[in-house]
């Protein structure tokens, strides 16, 4: 029999945002029309998304312990996503963070993510979850930094 839950495995980043009126020039200073933080990361959105329609909803991905990480848990918990699984690690790593300049003319986005050193989990952190409790997993994972990542889902 399978249960309930349903999981999405993968990256959880923080977006930050800066809506500008033109795309800056070069070695210029502007004033920016809004500014915000969001928890970003395709695992860490669709998790959201799901609790929001009302299924019982975790994420599981490795926790820097830093701010950012902190800003990430309370949006997490915002939505009623649980993070029981995630891996933290604690000293002399950071949260991966996308800046990202808005062109409101367009609405075109320019990224620059940063994902400096955080490990994803690795199979003995999976070993730790109750595939009973879960109806479905949905894993995003990449064979290395700076490559593409796959996409499994596994109905149980
Ligand atoms: C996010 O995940 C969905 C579902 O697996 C996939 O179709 C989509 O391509 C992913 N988007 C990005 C930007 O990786
Ligand atoms: C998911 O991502 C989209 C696109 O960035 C955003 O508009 C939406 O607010 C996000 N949803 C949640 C629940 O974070
Ligand atoms: C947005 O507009 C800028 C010029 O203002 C242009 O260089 C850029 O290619 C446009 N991007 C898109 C996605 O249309």
């Amino acid at each position: 029999m399978s249960g309930p839950r349903v999981m999405c495995v993968g990256l959880a980043c923080v977006d930050i945002i800066s809506v500008c009126k033109n795309y800056p020039e070069e070695d210029s200073d502007q004033r920016v029309l809004d500014f915000y933080w969001q928890k970003g990361g395709n695992a860490s959105n669709t998790s959201s998304v799901l609790s929001l329609l009302g299924a019982q909803s975790e994420y599981m991905g490795s926790f820097a312990n830093d701010n950012e990480m902190r800003f990430l848990k309370e949006d997490f918990d915002s939505f009623g996503v649980s993070t029981s699984h995630c891996v933290t690690y604690n000293t002399g790593y950071i949260t991966p963070t996308s800046v990202i300049i808005v062109n409101s003319q367009n609405g075109s986005r320019t990224i620059l993510h940063a994902s400096k050193n955080l490990p994803e989990i690795t199979l003995d952190d999976f070993k730790a979850v109750n595939l009973k409790n879960y109806k479905w997993i949905h894993f995003e994972g990449r064979p290395s930094f700076n490559t593409p990542a796959y996409e499994i889902v596994c109905m149980l």
